[in-house]
């Protein structure tokens, strides 16, 4: 293996929407990001993956890009992307795109002029099929495949009386990567933004490019959209290696950039191999999901309130799974959570009861692990999921296109219930700087409702406490990045500890020349769990002392050095 800068990379995700408004329109930008990579490098980050920022009419936040090379007005110009560029990089700060290469906007140019006539030379830049009659002679789509965001993974056109395909918004028409034409294209926009400057790219989506080309019906069972939630039919599939191939070949490898694809549910290391091993000419990392849903709901018999427990030992197995399978082979990207996901500190923490503790134990984890740890804007003070009252604060498109349907099958209380622990919205609600109005993000009502904790959680109170989430974060950060034990949380080796135990994650970091153990409890409350051997306390989250370990407080975590004579 050869060493590259973005293995010894910590990574922070911002989604500029919400990040910071400098403009106070209500909306993040460019130019809010800029002026908070201070904070970001004062973090210990020297990586950030930036959200969408082309131009956008905003469907998906961003996500349906109707512009590639330029940059939406609400988020700034072309100019505050170079600016940006420019002074991260004088902090040694690199900076990272979200390149979206499945879908565009339907109001793209290129959809334009595809869905305009069915002899149009951009036609096949889309996936278009002729609709099949019904029974009862209506016209329905050419399958039963279903969609993420909303029911059938097919949208009719009117103007040329046929359906494209697009497997998440109606909004967002997937482009077709069968046509090398069209993925020149993209690569010309991987380039264009490589040329100005940017050291690489989080590749959205990626596991979908490729797509069952007979379009066959699936067997799966239909759900309550009536079309069948199958995602084989546009996931993983091996045509899309030669696409990603391709896409190093004639561009990546050209440049000393980072790509870190988006993989998602449902993969395994063979495919895990195909989109990042050192030799798969592909990218550098791959995410997936598995271990961002390991909870339990459970109902509290008293308060009535549902709870999430975490399924531990789950947790430790699919951190083992990824780790075993690609040691040696590739890099892993880590990570709690991202825009799609819940809070981490709601869902594997406790941000009423243990809001510190808990916090911290989640930082320990992932600063500890092995691969390239990524940050997500705010869990750094653990920012918690939200609490609206009102459904109509949920912006996100899932949400909006899935409402009515959703009431029809169960009360809106239930659906609040779920929202508040599951929706996507969770992640992107305004981080939370001060305790000011708006927490500080902006002087007016900001586009997404803020969570009212913003007076106890956020950076200027955290800055000024040396336990806090924050200032843990920023030790464990220049702990895993400078001095003694950077080489060892790097690239040393791991092996969990105890993994049938099913309270406590722990496990060792070793290289020969060291060893550190990691120790943490994911309960709310004291556990049992015995390690004594001869070691020193490197850190803990509650200032212990005594280096026998024989039981664990609530959210306990430890770093300790293993001694040798
Ligand atoms: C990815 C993004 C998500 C977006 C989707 C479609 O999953 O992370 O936010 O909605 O792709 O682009
Ligand atoms: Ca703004």
């Amino acid at each position: 293996m050869q060493r590259k800068w973005w293995m010894s990379a910590i990574g922070y995700q911002i989604y500029p929407r919400t990040f910071y408004d400098s403009n106070n329109d209500g909306i993040g930008d460019l130019q809010g990001i800029i002026q908070k990579l201070d904070y970001i490098r004062a973090l210990g980050v020297n990586l950030i993956w930036i959200g969408p920022f082309y131009k956008s009419p905003m469907d998906d936040n961003g996500y349906d890009v109707s512009n590639y090379f330029d940059v939406d007005p609400v988020f700034g110009t072309l100019d505050d992307a170079r600016e940006l560029i420019s002074e991260a990089h004088k902090r040694d700060i690199k900076v990272v795109l979200d390149l979206v290469l499945n879908h565009t906007s339907d109001e793209h140019a290129w959809f334009a002029e595809s869905r305009s006539s069915l002899d149009n030379p951009k036609r096949d830049y889309y996936i278009w099929q002729k609709g099949k009659l019904d029974k009862d002679g209506k016209l329905v789509p050419p399958n039963n495949w279903g969609s993420f965001f909303e029911g059938s993974a097919w949208n009719y056109d009117e103007q040329s009386k046929e359906f494209y395909m697009k497997i998440f918004s109606n909004k967002m028409p997937d482009l077709n990567w069968d046509n090398p034409k069209l993925r020149e294209e993209m690569y010309h926009v991987a380039r264009y933004w490589l040329d100005m400057g940017v050291d690489g790219f989080r590749v959205d989506a990626i596991a979908h490019l490729a797509r069952d080309l007979s379009f066959e019906d699936s067997e799966l069972p239909l759900n309550i959209h009536g079309v069948a939630p199958d995602w084989s039919k546009f996931s993983n599939r091996k045509e899309l290696f030669t696409y990603i191939n391709e896409f190093h070949e004639k561009v990546l490898s050209h440049y000393d950039c980072m790509t870190v694809g988006e993989v998602g549910g449902g993969a395994k290391i063979e495919a895990g191999l195909g989109y990042a091993a050192y030799d798969a000419k592909a990218f550098n990392m791959a995410f997936n999901f598995d271990h961002c849903w390991e909870t339990s709901q459970v109902v509290d018999p008293t308060t009535k309130e549902i709870k999430n427990i975490t399924n531990v030992k789950n947790l430790k197995r699919i951190f083992n799974y990824w780790i075993e399978g690609m040691e040696d082979k590739g890099w892993l990207p880590q990570y709690w959570l991202n825009h799609d996901h819940p809070r981490v500190i709601s869902q594997y923490g406790d941000p009423k009861n243990y809001h510190r503790e808990s916090g911290t134990m989640l930082g320990t984890v992932l600063l500890t692990l092995p691969g390239t740890p990524f940050i997500y804007n705010g869990e750094e003070i653990g920012m918690s999921n939200v609490d609206y009252t009102d459904v109509n604060d949920f912006n996100d498109v899932w949400v909006k296109n899935n409402i009515k349907k959703l009431l029809e099958h169960e009360t809106m209380d239930s659906i609040m219930d779920k929202l508040k622990r599951t929706s996507r919205d969770n992640a992107r609600t305004p981080m939370q700087w001060s305790d000011k109005k708006y927490a500080g993000f902006s002087t007016v009502l900001p586009i997404q409702k803020e969570v009212s904790n913003y007076i106890d959680v956020n950076v200027k109170k955290q800055e000024s406490d040396d336990k806090s989430i924050l200032n843990t974060y920023r030790k464990l950060a220049h702990l895993r990045r400078f001095g003694d034990y950077s080489d060892v949380l790097t690239y040393g080796k791991f092996k969990l500890i105890n993994p049938d135990d099913e309270n406590v994650f722990a496990y060792e970091r070793y290289d020969s020349n060291k060893k550190l153990i990691i120790i943490t409890n994911f309960r709310s409350f004291t556990v049992p769990f015995d390690y004594q051997k001869d070691v020193r306390i490197v850190y803990s989250n509650y200032d212990r002392t005594d280096k026998n370990v024989t039981q664990l407080k609530p959210f306990e975590a430890l770093i300790l050095e293993k001694i040798y004579d």
